[in-house]
């Protein structure tokens, strides 16, 4: 027979272990389990985005506190989750663990590897949700984010600490604009850190993804990135946490005063996500169905790219949102919410890009709020002139159609235009330094190009590279260090032109 003592000594043991770690006695119980949104009664201490453990041991987090019962989003589908099963609290936070082991990796939103190679097993715990750094720590935009890109360097700048939305519908070249601008950032610029890059992708296909990963590894800008995915077949759950987990992950080397690059491909997807998760709470469905807290959720995502000033360590995160939109219509409400609360964007048409000329950037409805503060002295010197000549040839263009006949001053600016057009159009995965972009803009802007027939212009270019690397070296210096164009270089890559414009006439 047990004594008094044993039972007593028992009992305080048990009674002890629960003050101790008063959390866990925090016990409910399974109401319902709808699509992997789990009601549960009885939590009445689980906090909003606390980690919730269940009896089978699904893991979920908390996304809707009622006064009777909490909402859970589960990591997984949850299928042996049924009524009446137990549920505690845990008092954790998501967090994701990050390192630098997580460069060169593919991991999904709690961090679980996807690439088939060995666990992360250390890092530091970054919390999902973050409130952004305020404004007294930050500085303004002042250090360019080069995607190598031209069309986009010389009259869309980006800066480090940007938000620039890329905007399209379906197959216009939206991911392509973003993986060039990570191939860019393998060459660090002169007095430029390496970037971080963190490619987020969301509801996509796995093989899509599995295409992108493969050919930043051919293109060897896979040693600085970061892939978090969230498939399509993944649970809603997941696809809606992964851009969360992924400026978690940038905040990591943000805080060690690193620039970090990241992408979110796309957010359309992501809002489908969340809406389909906020249908089965039962939260009132607003405008196309979303619920009305889908501005503030991309809001937060976004308010978290950031240039802190010297005294927060320098760091920067530049974020690169994805929008598809249906028919070009940027007027719709995720893109208008997103067009919003990005400091521009950069925006893809269909005939453009049918038209052959792509990146199919539509320069009229493009737009750069902050970047030109960052831009560099050379790029200013070539790039202020082509953003008026194009502006002026999209109007002239549009009225030539007409068929009337033209002065000879017109004439020359159409001209003109469409030898800027040719110029802009470049190959996908060929991203350029800065001196190429700057020699070529300063080509066709001076009008060193204007008896090559446009038809010819982009054989001209690709052939003058090589012939400026063996006779005018000393260009790419000039014209790559950054400082504004002098007219004896133009005098010099003048006579470098028509030299070769004389051999490749032949
Ligand atoms: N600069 C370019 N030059 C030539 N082809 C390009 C260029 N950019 C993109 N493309 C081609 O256009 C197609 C669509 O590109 P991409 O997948 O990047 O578009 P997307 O807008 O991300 O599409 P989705 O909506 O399916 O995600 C691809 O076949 C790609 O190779
Ligand atoms: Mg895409």
């Amino acid at each position: 027979m047990i004594d008094n003592k044993t039972i007593i000594e028992n009992l305080e043991k048990r009674l002890s272990s629960f003050t101790s770690n008063p959390k866990t006695q925090n016990v409910g119980t399974v109401q319902k389990n709808t699509d992997g949104v789990v009601s549960v009664s009885g939590l009445s201490k689980a906090f909003m985005g606390e980690i919730i453990e269940f009896e089978d041991g699904s893991r979920g987090t908390v996304l809707n506190l009622d006064e009777d019962q909490a909402s859970i989003i589960l990591f997984n589908n949850g299928l042996t989750i049924v009524e009446g099963q137990t549920a505690k609290t845990t008092g954790e936070r998501l967090t994701i663990a990050a390192s630098e082991e997580l460069l060169g990796r593919v991991v999904n939103p709690l961090g679980i590897p996807l690439d088939g190679k060995p666990e992360i097993k250390k890092g530091k715990e970054m919390p999902l949700e973050r409130i952004a750094a305020g404004v007294v720590a930050r500085e303004p935009v002042n250090k360019p984010l080069k995607t190598g890109i031209k069309s986009i360097d010389a009259m869309f700048p980006i800066g480090r600490g940007q938000r620039e939305l890329i905007i399209g519908d379906r197959g216009l070249g939206k991911t392509a604009i973003a993986i060039d601008t990570i191939i860019n950032q393998r060459v660090a610029g002169k007095g430029l850190n390496p970037v971080i890059c963190i490619y987020v992708a969301i509801g996509q296909k796995q093989n899509t993804v599995a295409r992108v990963v493969d050919k930043l590894k051919q293109e060897n800008a896979f040693a600085n990135t970061i892939v978090v995915v969230a498939g399509a077949s993944d649970p809603a759950t997941l696809q809606y946490l992964a851009p969360y987990a992924g400026v978690a992950i940038g905040e990591y080397f943000l805080e060690k005063g690193q620039d970090v690059l990241i992408v979110y491909d796309d957010l359309t997807k992501h809002a489908w996500a969340y809406r389909q998760l906020s249908l089965v709470l039962r939260r009132p469905a607003g405008r196309e169905a979303y619920p009305g807290d889908i501005f503030y959720l991309h809001s937060r995502l976004l308010e978290r790219a950031v240039k802190l000033n010297k005294e927060n360590g320098n760091g920067s995160i530049t974020a690169l949102p994805i929008i598809e939109t249906q028919a070009g219509d940027i007027s719709a409400y995720i893109p208008t919410n997103v067009i919003s609360i990005t400091d521009g964007q950069i925006f893809l048409q269909a005939d453009l890009f049918n038209a052959g000329i792509r990146p199919a950037i539509n320069t009229g409805s493009s737009v750069s709020r902050v970047g030109g503060a960052a831009q560099t002295g050379s790029m200013k010197s070539v790039a202020g002139k082509m953003k008026l000549e194009m502006s002026q040839y999209r109007e002239l263009a549009a009225f030539s159609q007409f068929g009337s006949e033209l002065d000879p001053e017109t004439k020359a600016q159409l001209e003109r235009g469409q030898r800027i057009n040719e110029i802009l159009k470049q190959p996908q995965y060929h991203p350029l330094t800065e001196e190429w972009e700057v020699i070529d803009i300063g080509l066709v802007t001076n009008g060193f190009l204007d008896d090559i027939p446009v038809s010819e212009i982009t054989k001209y270019i690709e052939e003058f590279r090589p012939f400026v690397k063996k006779h005018y070296a000393k260009l790419l210096e000039t014209f790559g260090n950054g400082e504004k164009v002098k007219p004896e270089d133009l005098k010099q890559l003048e006579k470098a032109a028509s030299e070769f414009t004389k051999q490749f006439k032949k």
